[in-house]
């Protein structure tokens, strides 16, 4: 297992984020896999990252401001082992694509964290700024599972 897609709908709130904060946790437990990120909808593609995210993101310590949006295409479902989608709507929008046999398996990425009792990453785009500051406190608890589950001995 070595690489990660996260996917949201715009790819500018919740999968760079996504991208983020798995990034630097994954390098903080010396761990670097390939990750990206890439919303199933078109609106915002070559955008950087919606300035309220980018801002929560600089305060817990990432910055997101060279990512640049883009849609999940079909070489995504063998490039990457896994790809995370942020909630179910993302998820139906995602396995409707994949082709079967393809290389990457497709969850939702708090099935992570089952603890956490929330399945879906809220989308934030149009609530107020606790949602961008939930975003990353759900992402960064799904982080540190996967961490866990890597470092767990191979059975
Ligand atoms: P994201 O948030 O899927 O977390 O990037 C959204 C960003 C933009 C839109 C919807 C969700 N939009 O409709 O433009």
């Amino acid at each position: 297992m070595n690489s990660l897609l996260f996917v949201c709908l715009g790819n500018i709130c919740r999968s760079p984020t996504a991208k983020a904060v798995f990034d630097y946790k994954l390098a903080q437990a010396e761990m670097p896999l390939l990750t990206d990120s890439a919303g199933t909808g078109d609106w915002h593609i070559g955008k950087p990252p919606d300035p309220r995210s980018q801002a929560f993101a600089r305060a817990w310590g990432v910055d997101i401001s060279a990512q640049r949006a883009r849609r999940i295409c079909a070489a995504d479902f063998d490039r990457f082992d896994r790809i995370y989608a942020m909630d179910r709507s993302n998820l139906a929008d995602i396995q409707a694509m994949a082709s079967p046999g393809c290389r990457a398996r497709i969850d939702l990425v708090m099935s992570l964290a089952p603890e956490y009792g929330i399945e879906e990453v809220p989308d934030p785009y149009y609530g107020g700024d606790t949602g961008f500051q939930r975003v990353i406190d759900m992402l960064s608890e799904a982080a540190d599972r996967l961490i866990e589950e890597l470092q767990q001995p191979r059975k």
